[in-house]
């Protein structure tokens, strides 16, 4: 059921025209609207490039968030906690766009929420333009809000009822003295038509609009500050599928015109494929594998990835071993609070084997552009059957600790990309 079929929910005919059935596309933006509303047919493949040289925008390094899980009773003893996000590490280049997916709770609107700092971190790093903003306190915050800014996946219930548009995209622009208060209303009415809505209605209330209309509101809004960074959480998962591409397409166009960088997170790899020039999968709190998007979509390496292209409907056959059928995942993602000992992926894995719940697998770069956490990457039916990563490790095939061997100091696990990997095929380090 559409929004605009959904019961209770006011649509004004002016606002939705039959011909433009969620807005006007944009005369700056919106140009690449998919004529078969597929989000798999989000056209303008390359708009999302990062230039070459581009320089990092966002360096993660380790970061953890481990929320508290207390005791009920009087005293409130922490006994546990949910380890949401732990040791993720990432870069985003300057109007690059990465992809960030998996399953629900695997820890995605976490670590949108840590990079934005609406939430403290546990742990770890997060380098914006070379400054550590982990640790910063809600004063020092101040400027970055205007660099840093999420949109969210519910535009039901991200923008107040109670406000008129204009004041909402406003708002901003007031509190950040970004313009002179007798300009303010001309900006609103520019950013409506940036994001194709029609600039005559900033007087409206949020309900007298559409689904996708009001998530083009909250892009708008979120644009209000000119960001460097965009943190987009699931964006167009509430829409009705019609007018996901369109939505996709308007960011698309935003980001080409604007040269935002996107940290554009999705539950499924559909969305991102061609939004997204490299995308990373998350399981349960861990940056499993990533890549540029031929290692993910063609060579993926990793067991859980494979399984999630397999439900890809448009996906090369190749990239799944040409099989088209779906490959389905035994049992349920396990609890973060007390997640599986080695390779948390291991209680569901087609292929582990005994190593992998003695030694958690390192995000390993396999490629120029591609790392990958597995004992035993490779394509499927092409997994190894001994672990690729003991002599990297330092340990014998069984996982135990080779007293002959010790770890090789060519073990990267920096964020980004090195010029040198390892080439599991051969077992040594390779470089361009
Ligand atoms: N404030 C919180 N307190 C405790 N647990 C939380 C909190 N926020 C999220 N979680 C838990 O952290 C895990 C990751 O959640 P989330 O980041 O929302 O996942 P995703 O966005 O991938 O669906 C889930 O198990 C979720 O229940
Ligand atoms: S490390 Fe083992 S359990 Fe984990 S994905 Fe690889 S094969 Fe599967
Ligand atoms: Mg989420």
């Amino acid at each position: 059921m559409s929004a605009e079929q959904q019961p209770g929910r006011h649509v004004d005919p002016e606002a939705t025209t039959s011909t433009e059935p969620e807005a006007a596309p944009a005369q700056h933006a919106a140009t690449a609207v998919a004529t078969d509303g597929s989000p798999g047919h989000v056209q303008g493949h390359g708009a999302s490039e990062a230039p070459a040289d581009a320089k990092t925008l966002l360096s993660v390094e380790d970061l953890r968030m481990w929320f508290p899980v207390k005791s009920s009773g009087v005293i409130h003893r922490t006994v546990g906690h949910v380890q949401a996000v732990d040791g993720v590490s990432f870069e985003v280049a300057e109007g690059a766009s990465l992809g960030l997916v998996g399953e629900s709770g695997c820890g995605k609107s976490t670590t949108g929420k840590l990079i934005t700092r609406l939430l403290n971190p546990t742990g770890g790093s997060i380098n914006f333009q070379g400054r550590d903003i982990a640790t910063l306190k809600e004063r020092e915050l101040k400027p970055l809000r205007r660099e840093i800014q999420m949109i969210f996946q519910d535009p039901y219930t991200s923008l107040n009822p109670r406000h008129t548009v204009g004041s909402i995209i406003g708002a901003p622009l007031r509190i950040h003295k970004i313009v002179p208060e007798n300009k303010v209303l001309d900006r609103v009415r520019e950013l409506l038509e940036i994001v194709g809505l029609n600039p005559e209605h900033y007087n409206r209330f949020p309900n007298e609009f559409s689904g996708g209309q009001r998530q083009r509101i909250g892009i708008a809004r979120a644009l209000t500050l000119n960001p460097k960074l965009l943190v987009a959480d699931e964006p167009v998962s509430a829409l009705d599928v019609s007018i996901q591409a369109q939505v996709v397409n308007l960011l698309q166009s935003i980001q080409s015109e604007f040269g935002v960088a996107f940290l554009f997170i999705a539950h499924d790899l559909a969305i991102v494929r061609h939004f997204c020039p490299e995308v990373a999968v998350m399981y349960l709190g861990k940056v499993v594998e990533i890549g540029d998007r031929d290692s993910i979509y063609q060579r993926s390496m990793h067991p859980y990835t494979q399984a999630l292209l397999s439900a890809v409907p448009d996906v090369k056959q190749a990239a799944i071993g040409g099989r088209r059928e779906r490959i389905r995942l035994e049992g349920d993602v396990p609890s973060p609070i007390n997640p599986p000992s080695g390779c948390r992926f291991r209680t569901r894995c087609p292929i582990a084997q005994d190593i992998c719940a003695k030694v958690e697998p390192p995000l390993l770069q396999i490629g120029p552009k591609h790392k990958v956490a597995c004992h035993f990457p490779g394509t499927i039916g092409n997994h190894p059957t001994k672990p690729a990563t003991t002599g990297l490790l330092g340990l014998d095939a069984d996982g135990n600790a080779d007293p002959r061997a010790s770890a090789s100091s060519e073990l990267n696990t920096s964020p980004g990309y090195a010029d040198r990997w390892y080439d599991i095929d051969r077992q040594s380090m390779t470089g361009a």
